[in-house]
């Protein structure tokens, strides 16, 4: 199974390199090899390598900078995937596009499932509801994973930013009225290729679908940054509650970001684990890591 992926260098795609094992051969594209500001280059390297399964990992993910850079944001977030699709459409091959809680408004109070109404608030989610967008009309086989709050273990995120910030003895001031499911990259890739296996096996012709795959519960990120501490036993760092409204930023945040998997879960047989659990993992490795 030949697997061309975007975006190793993130996140995701990181994990998800590192996680591929036969029948995948995956074929790991950078910005140096394809610049997704570069329609024609998407489609002549798909094209060329006439893979089973693209998977598209790579995305402008800098939510406050996108304010100040659409055009940016949209080329990225919008234009490439519904390149990508087209030609995978042409190649007969499956696009995996990852998109975000942030095509919600996130005024809910209820899980979100795949169907709620979208409402992005900033430029980077109305770019990445573009991206969802332009893949469902290129009607190809495409599974679009919405997921959230993504961090792992290297990787500019939250709880490496939290980590370091710990670092200088002032106490921590981190907002508790924005609720989400911290996702672990590694557990993403993880549910990500069994998702193709399983697509793989089911080998039926399917229209685009989008799925919701976070790490399972919530937490606001007061919440997750005391567990943090907790966890590692960190009782001398003291993590203070603010609002949202007290901490400023230049995109809008969704205060409630909560994605239902069932839908996952019912089509596919694949459960992302527990954030807590998620989080003790990313710990270990960290640990595992360090000098
Ligand atoms: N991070 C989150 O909290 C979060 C939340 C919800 C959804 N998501 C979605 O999950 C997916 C993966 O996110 P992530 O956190 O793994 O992202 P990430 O760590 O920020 O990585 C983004 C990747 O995209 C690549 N990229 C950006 N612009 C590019 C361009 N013009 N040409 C080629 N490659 C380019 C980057 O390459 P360079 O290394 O060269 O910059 C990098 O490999 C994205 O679709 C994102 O929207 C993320």
């Amino acid at each position: 199974m030949k697997v061309l992926l975007f975006g190793h260098t993130g996140q995701v795609g990181s994990a998800l390199a590192e996680q591929a094992v036969a029948p995948a051969v995956v074929q790991s594209l950078n910005r140096a090899d394809v610049d997704l500001a570069d329609s024609s280059a998407i489609d002549r390297v798909i094209c060329q390598a006439q893979p089973d399964v693209v998977i598209n990992a790579a995305a402008y993910t800098a939510v406050d900078r996108a304010e100040s850079e659409p055009d940016e944001a949209y080329q990225v977030n919008a234009k490439a995937p519904g390149v990508m699709a087209q030609a995978c459409l042409e190649c007969q091959a499956l696009l995996v596009h990852y998109s975000t809680d942030y095509v919600f408004d996130g005024r809910g109070r209820q899980p979100y499932v795949e169907d709620s109404p979208t409402g992005p608030t900033g430029v980077y989610a109305r770019s990445k509801l573009a991206g969802e967008l332009a893949v469902m009309a290129a009607g190809g086989q495409a599974i679009i994973l919405r997921t959230g709050w993504v961090y792992s273990h290297d990787g500019r995120n939250f709880l490496n930013t939290m980590l370091r910030l710990a670092e200088s003895g002032e106490p921590l001031s981190v907002v508790v009225d924005q609720v989400g499911s911290p996702t672990y990259a590694p557990d993403l890739a993880t549910a990500t290729w069994e998702i193709i296996d399983r697509f793989q096996a089911l080998s039926s012709a399917c229209k685009p679908r989008i799925f919701h795959a976070t790490n399972h519960g919530k937490v606001s990120w007061h919440g997750f940054a005391s567990a943090l501490f907790e966890r590692l036993g960190r009782d001398d760092v003291v993590v203070e509650a603010i609002t949202t409204a007290m901490y400023p930023t230049a995109a809008p945040r969704p205060a409630y970001s909560v994605l239902s998997n069932e839908r996952l879960d019912r089509e596919f047989g694949v459960r992302l684990p527990s954030w807590e659990d998620a989080m003790v993992r990313c710990l270990d490795r960290l640990r595992a890591t360090e000098p």
